[in-house]
């Protein structure tokens, strides 16, 4: 008899803005698993630096910043198009989490080793409980490369570019084609280059290339590898 039970941890890596959350969220609502989308943390720790007026070449005080906070991420609890609830010291920073001034900085603070290691360590406990879809940049190769399934979603950065850029447009903010492609094009360079944990896909990951699909497509192409 072949083994019928779904992959218990599914990992889902990949450049910015490929569509891991939208996928994600669904492959976790139909298995009814836990989605857990790793780079709100990365970015509420960038947002609370900003906010505290640490520079962002400080390593130690960024550091130190995301070994103390407790960061809180949950279902969504409201349909204002959000993946989850992000809660930094009771606050709902949700929203803050997705600021420009985020997107520009998040590579850099995401680059520092310490600020990876305080916040793997929770991500991969909250992983190895299992009934899982984890979403970032190095679940696959660093958090959990036990994982049953790892998916690695892949777009250019055109198409990559047009979804972010729609997806900003669709929440009633502006937004700048061409910046907002660079800035894709330059935090892929930053994300993908670092020293610890860098982003690319896991040996035994399946690639899925989403440019010519629709997010239809990808998600019933992907939930037939979990059955
Ligand atoms: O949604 P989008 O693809 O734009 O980005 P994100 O998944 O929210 O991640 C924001 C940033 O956090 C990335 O550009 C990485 O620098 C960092 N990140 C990371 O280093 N490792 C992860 N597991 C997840 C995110």
């Amino acid at each position: 008899m072949p083994d019928s039970t779904p992959p218990s941890i599914i990992t889902i890596d990949g450049p910015a803005a490929s569509g891991k959350t939208t996928l994600g969220r669904r492959l976790a609502d139909s298995l009814d698993y836990l989605f857990f989308d790793t780079g709100v943390m990365y970015r509420a720790v960038t947002w609370l630096a900003l906010q505290r007026g640490l520079g962002m070449g400080d390593e130690q005080g960024i550091t130190a910043l995301a070994e103390t906070i407790s960061i809180d991420v949950r279902p969504p609890s409201q349909e204002d198009g959000r993946a989850c609830d992000v809660l930094v010291e009771s606050r709902d920073i949700t929203w803050e989490t997705r600021q420009p001034e985020v997107d520009t900085n998040v590579s850099v603070v995401s680059a520092y080793a310490g600020v990876r290691r305080a916040l793997s360590i929770q991500q991969r406990k909250i992983g190895q409980r299992g009934r899982v879809v984890m979403v970032g940049r190095d679940i696959g190769t660093v958090v959990l490369p036990e994982a049953d399934l790892k998916i690695y979603l892949d777009a250019s950065a055109e198409e990559r570019a047009r979804r972010r850029y729609k997806e900003i447009l669709a929440r009633g903010g502006q937004a700048d084609y061409q910046e907002i492609q660079a800035q894709v094009i330059e935090r892929d360079r930053i994300d993908s280059t670092r020293n610890v944990a860098p982003l690319k896909a896991a040996k035994d990951a399946v690639v899925v290339d989403s440019d010519q699909l629709t997010a239809e497509e990808v998600f019933l192409k992907t939930l037939e590898m979990c059955r």
